[in-house]
């Protein structure tokens, strides 16, 4: 496992920019040859979003040859709602960069049968040739993607019925009306993340120290999900000052 601390959550969001426009041009990626990178939403990626904007309007990257797996995406609200990630995503990278949106991968949360658009997701992964990096965030309970505390660490992809906590913290975005907040997500699962060539978690704020001290510096543990990546060889934490305050 790689950690990179660096001082401010916008140096963590352009070195994770920087680093994503790296590996894609090195790997030269063509029709043939496609660069698979797996992503997820909320307010860590956004910085590296941008960057990568900003990268690819200046000609320093493209997408063309580029298919993205997101993490997961709420069950039961409209794709175009402001909240989905579907909007999320489009809203704050998609439809910036000069990806094609049949390589744009984001689970249905509307799917009839919820747990085959799982099932089916993960075949695609599979066809893509597997996920070659997987860009991720963490809650400040250790979750990564909706793997919540004590998910198995070899989940695959499936339905989550969300936690309170989850639920409560999501009412913000909701009008704090928890009647609105969706209670269920589809989400990749800690061993579909695994499968991942490489592994790269962002981590920045204080609210997120002790996340980050049982992710690296206690075992492995299902109550922790994130620190199933001591086992993975290419993991690379990224982190700020501020979420280094735990750490031993
Ligand atoms: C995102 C995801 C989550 C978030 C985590 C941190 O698709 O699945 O694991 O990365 O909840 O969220 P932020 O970045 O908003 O603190």
């Amino acid at each position: 496992m790689r950690l990179v601390i660096l001082e401010s959550s916008a140096e963590v969001t352009e070195w994770a920019a920087r680093y994503i426009t790296k590996r894609i041009n090195d790997f030269n990626p063509g029709p043939d040859k496609f660069f698979v990178l797996g992503l997820p939403t909320g307010g860590t990626p956004l910085g590296t979003y941008k960057k990568l904007v900003e990268y690819h309007k200046a000609g320093k990257v493209s997408f063309k040859y580029v298919k993205t797996f997101n993490m997961d995406e709420y069950v039961g609200i409209p794709r175009n709602h402001p909240q989905s990630y579907h909007t999320f995503m489009y809203e704050n990278f998609f439809k910036h960069i000069d990806i094609d949106p049949v390589n744009v991968h984001i689970l249905d949360g509307n799917a009839e049968d919820l747990q085959k658009e799982c099932d089916n997701y993960e075949k695609l992964i599979a066809d893509a040739g597997g996920i070659e990096l997987f860009m991720g965030g963490i809650g400040p309970d250790g979750h990564i993607a909706f793997n919540e505390p004590g998910s198995s660490l070899v989940s695959r992809t499936r339905v989550k019925t969300l936690n309170v906590e989850t639920i409560a913290a999501n009412a913000r975005f909701f009008g704090d009306d928890l009647s609105l907040v969706p209670k269920q997500a589809l989400t990749v699962g800690v061993g579909t993340v695994m499968d991942a060539n490489e592994v790269m978690v962002l981590v920045t704020g204080s609210h997120k120290a002790y996340a980050l001290h049982m992710a690296i510096e206690e075992g492995v543990n299902h109550m922790w999900t994130v620190s199933a990546f001591q086992q993975h060889p290419r993991t690379l934490l990224l982190c700020d000052e501020d979420a280094t305050l735990e750490l031993k």
